[in-house]
């Protein structure tokens, strides 16, 4: 049954994904598959910073918590940070992230992390398309997304009292939709 609802949700469903990218391998990657021509899907918001080991796990968790299906942390390879140790920090982290990330519910795949240098255009629209295509499988992110399921019928009560005067102070129309934890 809950199969069947991922995939209902994820029919024509087109992830949002947040790519930090770091500035000297992996965003140069992302310009030379664009100087090659090498097409990918057009999911990712990319965020550029200086190097991996600059991206706080704190910012991975705000993107999921403010609408992000998915994101990807790409650096340069291991022993080629400009800033020699920044993605050997950014691994540590992110090993401890995974499994923050597994005791909040979150499912793998959802958070990806790769390497790829300034001279892999092709790998670089390679991996998009995988982290694409695995958070596309997975459906919406709903894990950090308080949803406020209220009952239509109570919903329509509201709506009709809400001219009366002990309903005054507030407004049904507040406690429809989404809102961010
Ligand atoms: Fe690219 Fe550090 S400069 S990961």
């Amino acid at each position: 049954m809950e199969k069947k609802e991922t995939r209902k949700q994820s029919q024509g469903f087109e992830p949002k994904i947040v790519a930090f990218l770091c500035n000297w391998c992996s965003y140069a990657g992302a310009d030379l598959a664009g100087i090659g021509r090498y097409q990918y899907p057009p999911n990712i918001r990319v965020i550029r910073v200086p190097c991996s080991g600059r991206v706080d796990p704190l910012y991975i968790l705000k993107a999921l918590q403010n609408g992000a299906d998915g994101v990807l942390v790409s650096g340069c390879h291991p022993g080629d940070c400009h800033f020699i140790e920044g993605n050997y920090f950014a691994r540590r982290k992110f090993v401890i992230l995974k499994n923050l990330l597994e005791f909040l519910g979150f499912e793998e795949g959802r958070v990806q992390f790769s390497w790829v240098s300034a001279a892999e255009g092709e790998r670089f629209s390679q991996v998009v398309k995988e982290v694409t295509e695995s958070v596309r499988k997975l459906g919406p992110a709903r894990r950090m997304v308080k949803t406020l399921d209220i009952p239509e019928d109570i919903l329509k009560d509201l709506e009709q009292r809400k001219n009366e005067p002990e309903f005054a102070a507030g407004s049904s129309s507040q406690l429809k939709g989404e809102a961010g934890v």
